[in-house]
């Protein structure tokens, strides 16, 4: 990619934004709390091209950012919790976990493959235009590199990102400084998954408890448990050069002869491509009825590492925490 360009606040920079954004490009864009590397969160490309961006070794779950509580509702299986701390903290630096509705049209990367997903309507007014002019949902990690400290200025998205983004808009320096407090919605008890730039104190207030630590509140499912990584039904073999009699193939790169019901992460060997495609064939080898999976080797190198971290934890032994638990 050039350089990355460094957009104005004002009509034209933010059109200009938007525009990347519905081409499938990458935006650093300001919340109060931090930048946000931010694409479209229904396009499978768009969502990969921000963990290739990021430098992730893992797919992390993304926080998806919405203009308002109303569009917010239709992705997820809303409740009284949700509405009574989304009428106090939205918009504002508060982002709520909460069940998956069936038919929301987000990418499976944004959600790692879980059945929930993190949403936050943010109250910095050019995060709040540009999601209205792009008119959909942005999913948006901090805008720095996997493992450095999260930006609060364009200069930091900059120095970190250049040559990798399309490009940021320039907000300024962020409010806040820090990223949102995480609210886990998904158990009956309340669970703060990440501290952050609402007082947990303010949440119990309107909640009438205090939201547990996951530890805690794992005292009533076992940990592992809680918040399990989708993985695929049928057992599954890395590093496979060919399918064995009875394996189902997932390759990468042209597929070998023969081999019934196979497909592939990506005919041409694009790390994107695989990464953007790779929830979806784990969900098909399921529908497919798969009991044996035979994966190809993947280069561990780029988004192959997330790919590749993905898949051994698709291949770990079943019930062990590797395979099912998601440490927030
Ligand atoms: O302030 C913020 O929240 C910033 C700005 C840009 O909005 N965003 C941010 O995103 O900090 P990120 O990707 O750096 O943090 C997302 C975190 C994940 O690491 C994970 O802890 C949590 O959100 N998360 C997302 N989806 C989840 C889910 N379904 N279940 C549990 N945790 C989830
Ligand atoms: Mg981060």
């Amino acid at each position: 990619m050039s350089q990355t360009r460094l957009l104005p606040a004002d009509d034209t920079g933010k059109d200009g934004a938007a525009a990347i954004l519905r081409a499938g490009g990458l935006v650093a864009m300001p919340t109060e709390t931090v930048y946000g590397l931010a694409a479209d969160a229904r396009s499978d490309v768009a969502v990969a091209r921000i963990f290739e961006a990021k430098g992730r070794p893992r797919f992390n779950p993304l926080i998806v950012h919405l203009p308002d509580i109303a569009t917010a509702r239709r992705l997820v299986k809303w409740d009284d919790r949700a509405e009574a701390v989304a009428q106090a903290f939205w918009p504002g630096p508060l982002t709520l976990v909460l069940p998956l509705a069936e038919n929301a049209g987000l990418s499976p990367l944004v959600t790692a493959g879980l059945d929930s997903v993190a949403l936050r309507v943010p109250a910095h007014p050019l995060a709040r235009d540009l999601l209205l002019r792009f008119g959909g949902p942005l999913a948006a990690p901090s805008a720095n590199p996997s493992g450095r400290v999260s930006p609060t200025e364009p200069a930091h998205v900059m120095e970190a990102l250049d040559g990798r983004i399309e490009a940021v808009l320039d907000g300024g320096p962020c409010a806040v400084g820090v990223e949102s407090t995480i609210l886990g919605l998904t158990h009956d008890t309340p669970r703060l998954l990440r501290p952050g730039g609402l007082p947990a104190e303010a949440l119990a207030e309107v909640l009438g408890e205090m939201p547990q630590p996951p530890e805690a509140a794992a005292g009533i499912t076992a940990p592992g448990q809680m918040t399990s990584h989708y993985a695929p039904r049928g057992r599954v073999r890395l590093e496979a050069i060919a399918p064995e009699p009875g394996e189902t193939y997932l390759g990468f790169g042209p597929l070998p002869a023969g081999a019934e019901g196979a497909m592939t992460l990506s005919a041409s060997g694009d790390l994107v491509e695989a990464a953007a495609r790779l929830f979806h064939c784990l969900h098909e080898l399921d529908r497919a009825g798969a009991e044996r999976i035979a994966v190809a080797p993947v280069p561990d190198r780029g988004l192959g590492r997330a790919i590749n971290d993905r898949l051994r934890r698709a291949a770990a032994p079943r019930g062990g925490p590797e395979s099912t638990s998601y440490a927030p």
